[in-house]
């Protein structure tokens, strides 16, 4: 089995290849990646996995890499949400046009599947229950647009093409390897410095939070037992405020409470995600991380792993973008 993931020097992906290269040893994974500011080889030290360091928007290098891969697992993609406010171009870019140069490769290739890793941010924010995967689409911010806008195209290509898709919508991410731009990496790498956390508003904003490690099995049931044009959600089964969240840091961390910077809310900043993840797992899905577990594991790896962060952190283009996204 030979399996082309995308996005792979990147938080999931990275977590998705260490995670599938002892999951299922035999297989050959290739690793298409930009290596974009989020980018980074050091996230898969040690594995043997190739990596061809291009652009899912170059048409001819996707079609090489795509050589005889029989599953196709798409990570790749701009992330961050602050960053879709500053400029949207190169979201729509990748997220939506990337997406459509890998379906047509894929179906040029004859890949017997192809999953299309989403985000809950496509649902918009609800106020109160559960994100069913029928749910309208009413994505509020560019990046979640974007992310829309990639899984109506890979609808199409299943109804049009009849092209062998799966599409996973996800919550929000927290484990190892995250790049510290993201609320949880941010706030446990400036807590380590005694430096606030600059929370949006209120701080009364609900996410619903999901292990990496959970997500990248849950792909890999969703890749192997999933139905072919069907849509499932990943969430982690665990939601709670922001201002919960950084408290509850706080505490594991042993900082003072007060370490934390009211800042200018988000514009159009969602208030509440939650998913639905019955159908997943009808599976046969079940999460191993309860949320107390992975979150102090997950600053216990910080805190081991400065030499990962640190560099990331002082270096020129993040500190032009925290004084750009943070100038109020
Ligand atoms: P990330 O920003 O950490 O990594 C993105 C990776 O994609 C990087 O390695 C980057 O170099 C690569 N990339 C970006 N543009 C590219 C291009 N044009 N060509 C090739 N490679 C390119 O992202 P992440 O947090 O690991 O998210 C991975 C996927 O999961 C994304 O599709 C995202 O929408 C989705 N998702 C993320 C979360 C989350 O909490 N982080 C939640 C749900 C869904
Ligand atoms: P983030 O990690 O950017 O994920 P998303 O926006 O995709 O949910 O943010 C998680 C939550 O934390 C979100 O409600 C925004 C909030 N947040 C802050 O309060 N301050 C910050 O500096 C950042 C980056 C996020």
């Amino acid at each position: 089995m030979k399996v082309l993931v995308t996005g792979g020097l990147g938080f999931i992906g990275a977590n998705f290849v260490r995670f599938l290269s002892r999951a299922r040893p035999a297989w050959k994974i290739v690793n298409l990646d930009k290596q974009t500011y989020a980018g980074n080889p050091a996230n898969l030290a040690g594995l043997k996995v190739l990596t061809i360091k291009k652009d899912i928007c170059d048409a001819k290098a996707v079609d090489a890499a795509m050589k005889g891969c029989d599953y196709v697992v798409h990570f790749a993609a701009e992330t961050h949400v602050d960053r879709s406010i500053l400029d949207a171009g190169a979201f729509l870019k990748t997220n939506i046009l990337g997406t459509q140069v890998l379906l047509d490769a894929a179906l040029r290739h004859k890949a017997t599947r192809f999953l299309h890793v989403s985000t809950d941010e496509v649902y918009g924010s609800i106020p109160k229950g559960y994100s069913k995967e029928g749910d309208h689409l009413e994505p509020n911010s560019p990046y979640a647009a974007s992310k829309a806008a990639s899984d109506l195209l890979v609808r199409s290509y299943f109804v049009t093409h009849k092209a062998p898709v799966l599409t996973t919508r996800a919550s929000n991410n927290y484990g190892p390897y995250q790049y510290p731009e993201k609320a949880l990496p941010l706030m446990i790498t400036n807590f380590m410095e005694d430096k606030p956390f600059p929370q949006y508003g209120d701080g009364k904003q609900v996410r619903d939070w999901l292990h990496v490690r959970d997500h990248a099995r849950a792909i890999l049931t969703v890749l192997e037992k999933g139905a072919l044009g069907e849509v499932y959600n990943i969430g982690g089964s665990y939601t709670c405020q922001n201002r919960e969240l950084i408290q509850k840091v706080l505490k594991l961390m042993k900082k003072p409470n007060g370490l934390v910077t009211r800042v200018e809310d988000r514009k159009g900043h969602d208030r509440r995600y939650a998913l639905d993840c019955s159908k997943l797992k009808r599976l046969g899905f079940k999460h191993e991380y309860d949320f107390e577990r992975g979150l102090a594991q997950t600053i216990s790896w910080y805190i081991n792993n400065e030499a990962w962060w640190r560099p990331l952190k002082v270096a020129g283009g993040y500190r032009a973008y925290v004084k750009k996204a943070y100038k109020k």
